[in-house]
């Protein structure tokens, strides 16, 4: 039985493995790019083995950084190996790209400035301070080009153009709407032949990775044909928007961009900086709006389609991420943890699943429709920990744990048994089980420390 130094042992090898210098893999064949999320996941790992790798980590990421302020979700590998991946997005055709390097041409979801945060919580508070003003511009001028460029109608709530920008890639509301609203015909009439086998021969995910444990061919070819609408407009999101049909209030990105806003005005105040009154005010108003994505029916939030105003009521692990934006009442955080102590939706052995087990995307190695992740699990136990559901969080933090002890750092598990599944040897797995298992010793200590003064008190 491996106790948890071992598992800390484990983990600390993943990463070193994946370490290329200036940020890490998120996993080796399977992803050689550096991802946006996962760096800053990463980061939140390595802050306890070595904090200026740790910063290294997230600057790194600011090469990537758009003159508009557009954080893309990928920076590119330069070898010639990967010109095919570089060729799929041509940011170049960009004027806002940078020269530098290649980059895709969307964004991924906004936990850089929590990122900056938890690493900050390491440092002194002079090297904090000059820490956050490393970093502070460029997350401003970020959130700036969300405001300006993802919310035309301002309506408060930033928009996403393609389902990796939720980082959830195959998530059923996004699944649902591609479905409904972005298949063309030819789509159709591949489907009903074999010739949509072919597809596989441009995949490199089902090389490494069981095809059952990822999406279907025909969604992969849904997915690259949003790139190339998005990629024929050059990324203007003006040109975009007038034709596209593809435009979502993301529940998770708006969460998670609301606990962004508050790290920003964290740092700000650190630092004795003001931030700009319209970023300031459009903060605000996020907060205030996001009850609009609440359904009394089902009494759950959901994302939105943009164009329609309509809530796409397809539930997933999203549901629970208002717990990690913070700013919703307790009754509405009471309801969402409800769901979690339910044994029929999300309240299974290894928790928590990415799909409830109501819905009817439900397969439990299926990629982002079922499986338990371990960044979603860091997320949700931020927002219980805040909400004040110490068992609950302890409990997502322990079993997290035991799956890796008892499986690797696989990039997902079944909710059901725990079966691994995914690529080996991923990341943020690694870097964030090594974040639980530190803050579980702390939580140790804490109760034994408890437990003296109370013995000396008698
Ligand atoms: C997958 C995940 C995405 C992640 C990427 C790299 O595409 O869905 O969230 O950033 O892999 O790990």
């Amino acid at each position: 039985m491996q106790t948890n130094s071992d598992v800390t042992q484990e983990v600390i090898e993943v990463l070193k493995q994946n370490d290329k210098t200036l940020f890490t893999l998120p996993a080796d064949g399977l992803y050689p790019h550096q991802w946006l999320w996962d760096s800053c996941f990463v980061a939140i790992g390595l802050r306890h083995l070595d904090i200026d790798r740790a910063q290294t980590e997230l600057k790194s990421l600011l090469r990537g950084q758009w003159s508009n302020g557009m954080l893309p979700h990928m920076i590119f590998n330069n070898s010639m190996l990967y010109a095919q991946d570089r060729n799929i997005w041509r940011s170049q055709l960009s004027p806002y790209a940078p020269d530098t390097v290649s980059t895709s041409g969307i964004t991924q979801p906004p936990v850089l400035a929590e990122a900056v945060i938890q690493v900050g919580k390491k440092l002194k508070k002079p090297e904090r301070r000059t820490w956050y003003l490393t970093m502070l511009p460029a997350l401003i001028a970020y959130h700036q080009w969300l405001y300006t460029e993802r919310d035309p109608r301002d309506s408060g709530l930033v928009l996403q153009v393609h389902p990796h920008e939720t980082g959830l890639d195959s998530t059923p509301p996004w699944i649902d709407q591609l479905h409904r609203h972005h298949k063309p015909w030819w789509a159709s009439f591949l489907e009903s032949t074999k010739l949509i086998n072919t597809v596989s021969l441009f995949r490199r995910d089902t090389r490494h990775v069981p095809p059952g444990q990822r999406m279907s061919n025909l969604d992969a070819l849904l997915y690259y044909d949003v790139i190339r609408k998005l990629r024929n407009k050059h990324y203007d999101i003006h040109k975009i928007l007038r034709k596209s049909s593809f435009a979502i209030q993301d529940l998770t990105y708006n969460s998670i961009f609301i606990r962004a806003n508050g790290c920003l005005v964290e740092m700000a105040e650190l630092v004795n900086a003001e931030l700009p009154e319209e970023l300031v005010s459009n903060m605000q108003k996020t907060r205030q709006v996001f009850e609009q994505l609440w359904d009394g029916y089902s009494s759950q939030y959901y994302s939105r389609n943009q164009r329609t105003n309509k809530l796409i009521r397809e539930p997933s692990i999203a549901t629970l991420m208002p717990l990690y934006a913070g700013h919703i009442t307790k009754e509405r955080a009471e309801q969402l943890v409800s769901l979690l102590h339910d044994q029929e939706v999300f309240g299974t052995n290894y928790p928590v699943a990415s799909v409830p087990l109501t819905s009817k995307y439900f397969k439990p190695m299926s990629y982002w429709q079922g499986p338990t992740w371990i960044n979603t699990n860091w997320l949700i136990v931020q927002g219980l920990e805040r909400y004040g559901y110490k068992k609950e969080a302890e409990i997502i933090r322990l079993k997290s744990i035991e799956l890796v002890r008892q499986h690797g750092s696989y990039e997902y598990f079944s909710p059901i048994d725990g079966s691994p599944a995914g690529a080996k040897n991923f990341s943020w797995t690694a870097a964030l089980v090594l974040d639980f298992i530190k803050k579980c010793i702390i939580n140790m200590r804490k109760l034994h420390l408890e437990k003296k003064n109370k013995h000396n008190r008698l």
